[in-house]
């Protein structure tokens, strides 16, 4: 038993992986095409990657520890052609990444590659039955051992490579994404999905397959998403969908609302600092269409046909990760005052294994920016199977908590590039603000005067944050003054707390300096013990109805040689008056006011980033999408 527990451990702590994987059949050259994916879907892993390509009947693996560029020039001058091929780029939780342990993997008869993203939890008890046979393991990676077991079942059945497949997928235990081919097939790719995303992308006489759609908008934007225990057969001319029965599924072909430019930089040296700068018109467009502060409307389908639900909810609990978890918690504050529903925050991955209380009439909101994180995938699954209504806030059109939800709002910030997320979260908070007036005036909660004027401040903010990004130079001054501190505090009271929280997360991310978001009344309670000449303290102090009480804050932290690095409403002299350094954000309604005071969060993480010589867009250890637990 102890035994069995720790290879489970074991297995665990080598594999667990969260993938970007690209697949190419047609006429083009498939090696530029699937190399250019990998480079668009960096973001998700850039720890190794490979790629997997058929010339003559003969299978070419090429793959590399490192950056895609690193494999990329590690086959400078080799043959690459070939219309079919399958890339993967790889980050792992723990465990040295190297190049055995990259995908794709090959079979050991060396006619079939695979690569996956995601992980096989029972392959132990797998490997064990294949070493008996005489199986060979030259990584330690549950991908080869599934890639095995699915050539033994071919050797042994008889049949075909998909039947195989077929028959391995029912007896393994785990999340999946698989891309397969075969040397003797050089024109088909098979791909299987179960809990990590699949996108297929139709072309003529050609198919793009991929993680996500990033890879393929240059190509075309006709694309099926592909459903979890589905198997798709995918040749130049020929996508065959069937679930794990065999029975033959409708492809559902869906058009993608996403330009080119979207996922490119656009002239920004970082991908961060484009989505940062994109915030004015990414919150315009997802107030677009929905808030109408002229005639006192707000509309949001999916709020309007559940409106009962969510106006009678006896509570509402949100579920999320990082920082759509901040997201979620400013929502609290929000809907407690303006619905008087009691709302409760949840990390997803605590709430799916504490076996939560949901009860008839809950409503839960699923926040997500990718909407394939996997502890918020799951959590909205158990919670939905026990009869929760589930509101989903999701960027990615077409994602799997998008798919999964009863209800919803994208929230219309196009493809976010950056691991750090920036402007989803803004777009989020911008769902989250317009729902929590339509639901509180549609109770009777919020009186209209009071949601006429929160309409027009929200519509405001796009400018406010145009007016802000004009000159960052303040701020990036700041950043390279205390570059080097070893800790910051990050302080914020009510609608701020949570701008300190996701400050505090946005510092630690880019810049690899230690910070801890607080409450700032909560810090005399522990973390004043670290106050002293070498600590910069950031204080989110917006003019607010906290305001008297934190200007006390940042007295005690003065009184204690801590460096105060203040955000504050243009206007006010006291803080500044105070503060070492100062950003300042224009005038917003309190309850909106993050909005605005989040941006020199982002700023800041950025340039301290930046002036360390850090990888902003891709920080170490990250990933954008967490598709697994
Ligand atoms: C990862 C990302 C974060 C993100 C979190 C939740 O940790 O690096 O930026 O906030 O996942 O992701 P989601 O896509 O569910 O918002």
């Amino acid at each position: 038993m102890i035994a069995t527990n720790n290879l489970i451990l074991y297995i665990n702590s080598i594999d667990i992986i969260m993938c970007g994987i690209v697949g190419y059949t047609g006429k083009r050259e498939a090696y530029p095409v699937v190399l250019k994916g990998l480079k668009r879907l960096e973001y998700r892993g850039y720890d190794s990657s490979g790629i997997a390509l058929i010339n003559n009947n003969k299978l070419a693996v090429h793959k590399k520890q490192g950056k895609v560029v690193e494999m990329e020039e590690s086959v400078l001058g080799k043959d690459l052609h070939s219309h079919i091929g399958i890339g993967h780029t790889r980050w792992a939780t723990h465990g040295e990444p190297s190049d055995r342990n990259a995908h794709p993997h090959v079979s050991n008869s060396g006619e079939l590659a695979m690569i996956h993203n995601g992980i096989i939890e029972n392959y132990a008890q797998i490997k064990k039955e294949l070493l008996s046979k005489g199986y060979i393991f030259s990584s330690d990676t549950d991908t080869e051992v599934l890639l095995n077991f699915i050539e033994d079942i071919k050797k042994n059945n008889g049949g075909s490579l998909e039947e195989a497949l077929r028959i391995a997928l029912k007896r393994i235990v785990g999340a999946y994404c698989i891309l397969l081919i075969s040397q003797d097939d050089p024109e088909t790719i098979i791909a299987a999905r179960k809990g990590s995303p699949l996108v297929i992308g139709i072309g003529k006489g050609e198919h793009f397959l991929a993680s996500d759609a990033s890879p393929i908008i240059e190509y075309t934007k006709e694309v099926v998403y592909v459903n979890d225990y589905e198997i798709a057969i995918v040749r130049p001319d020929e996508l065959i969908l069937k679930n794990l029965g065999n029975e033959k599924q409708t492809p559902f072909i869906t058009k993608l609302d996403m330009e080119l430019a979207a996922i490119e930089k656009g002239g920004y040296e970082h991908f961060m600092l484009k989505e940062i700068h994109e915030q004015p018109d990414t919150i315009f467009d997802c107030l677009r269409g929905r808030l109408f502060p002229d005639n006192g409307m707000i509309i949001m389908s999916g709020v309007e046909n559940h409106m009962e639900a969510l106006k009678n909810a006896q509570r509402i609990l949100i579920v999320a990760c990082g920082t759509s978890w901040h997201a979620g918690l400013l929502a609290e504050y929000q809907i407690e005052e303006l619905c008087r529903i009691p709302v409760e925050v949840e990390y997803a991955s605590e709430f799916r294994y504490r076996n939560p209380v949901i009860h008839p009439g809950d409503v839960i909101i699923a926040i997500s920016q990718s909407g394939e994180t996997a502890d918020t995938l799951v959590a909205l699954e158990s919670a939905k199977e026990k009869g929760a209504f589930i509101f989903g806030i999701v960027n990615v059109v077409g994602s799997s908590i998008a798919r999964l939800s009863n209800a919803g709002a994208y929230s219309h910030a196009g493809p976010e590039i950056g691991v750090a997320s920036t402007k989803a979260f803004t777009g989020q908070l911008a769902v989250l603000a317009m729902m929590a007036l339509k639901i509180g005036f549609a109770k009777g909660t919020l009186s209209e005067e009071r949601y006429l004027h929160l309409m027009k401040e929200l519509h405001d903010i796009p400018e406010k944050v145009k007016e802000m990004l004009k000159d960052t130079s303040n701020i990036q001054r700041i950043a390279e003054k205390y570059k080097d501190a070893r800790d910051f505090l990050f302080l914020g009271r009510g609608y701020n707390f949570p701008i300190a929280l996701e400050g505090a997360l946005k510092l630690k991310e880019i810049s690899y300096i230690h910070a801890e978001g607080y409450p700032a009344a909560e810090m005399k309670h522990g973390p004043i013990a670290l106050v002293d000449e070498n600590l910069p303290v950031v204080f989110v102090a917006t003019k607010d109805s906290y305001y008297e009480k934190i200007v006390s804050n940042v007295q005690e932290i003065k009184a204690r040689k801590g460096m105060v690095i203040a955000v504050a409403t243009e206007g006010d002299d006291i803080i500044p008056g105070m503060a070492d350094d100062t950003m300042f954000v224009p005038d917003a309604d309190e309850v909106l006011a993050p909005l605005l005071s989040v941006i020199p969060m982002q700023l800041l993480s950025y340039y301290v980033g930046l002036a360390k010589g850090l990888d902003v867009d891709k920080p170490r250890n990250l990933a954008k999408s967490v598709t697994v637990e």
